[in-house]
């Protein structure tokens, strides 16, 4: 059996055909949405995953701010950098691009970011909405991996998924949502102990490891027609590469995600979409 690749530069584009109709209603309100982002430091893969969000929302109409600062900025002033874009009218989404150099506290950072500017989901407050069911704004990973699903029509009542990242912006939020549609979920880490026999009991594997010195999903590890979904992104043997073994694990699964052009898309579509949402929400309390 050959699984089915499921395609996220495909399903992304159905997310920003959406959003794109979305920005032109709202442009027609008066509202023009935008999103700054923020980079600290030289990073350069960060460098360019905010180059393509920038080049994205531009694709779908959304307008930009980009705020750039060296690797010395202090907390106190990527503080009030927050501050003046939380009372900034003209800008509806704020994303603080992580990882943050060690000097800077990731919680302190993005817990101060207004919650319906929190395109990230991230704050406490967007969190908590996530564990209580009642969600605005989540994660775009996440919320990009469920996408996916949708597109697929795959069912998660009932299913056991096993997660191998316990983040804030991945396996957590995952959790959740995976949860309220039902499945079963358990969460493995570095930690885990057994984790090929958690594997293979999955009907879902959710994996981001991203070191394939440290780990990699072998084929011996899934259950005939698993479902693998690879959100890691790593260089190995001069390769961009996820967890996943891919061109062995197609052959046993129902369905994979590729790397590059699985999960990676739809985080850059799910942005697009919490833009416009957070451009919605201020438009109705008049921010
Ligand atoms: N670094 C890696 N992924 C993400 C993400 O989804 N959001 C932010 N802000 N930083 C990231």
């Amino acid at each position: 059996m050959l699984g089915i690749k499921i395609d996220g530069n495909e399903i992304a584009q159905s997310v920003k055909d959406r959003v794109k109709k979305a920005v032109e209603e709202l442009k027609i309100q008066g509202i023009n949405p935008c999103l700054a982002t923020i980079l600290v430091g030289d990073n350069p893969a960060s460098a360019t995953y905010v180059r393509n969000k920038h080049k994205a929302c531009d694709e779908v109409g959304i307008a930009t701010k980009d705020h750039k600062f060296d690797e010395n900025i202090s907390q106190a002033q990527l503080n009030e950098i927050i501050e003046n874009l939380n009372n900034d009218k003209s800008v509806h989404g704020i994303l603080v691009q992580l990882p943050l150099p060690k000097h800077l506290d990731e919680f302190t950072t993005t817990s101060r970011i207004s919650p319906i500017k929190d395109v990230d989901g991230l704050t406490p407050h967007n969190v908590g909405l996530l564990a209580m069911r009642k969600a605005i704004l989540v994660a775009c990973t996440p919320s990009g991996i469920m996408e996916m699903f949708d597109y697929h029509k795959i069912d998660l009542e009932g299913k056991n998924v096993v997660l191998i990242n316990r983040s804030n912006l991945v396996g957590k939020p995952l959790y959740h949502l995976l949860l309220e549609r039902n499945a079963t979920v358990i969460t493995c880490h570095s930690k885990t102990r057994n984790l090929k026999e958690f594997c293979q009991l999955a009907d879902i594997i959710i994996t981001a490891v991203g070191d394939r010195n440290r780990f990699t999903l072998t084929e011996d590890m899934i259950k005939e027609g698993a479902i693998v979904i690879d959100v890691a992104i790593s260089k190995f043997q001069e390769k961009l590469v996820g967890d996943a073994d891919y061109e062995q694990i197609i052959k046993k699964a129902s369905f994979v995600t590729p790397v590059p052009g699985g999960v990676g898309p739809m985080t850059v579509a799910m942005l697009l979409k919490n833009t416009i949402t957070s451009a919605s929400l201020g438009s109705q309390i008049g921010i």
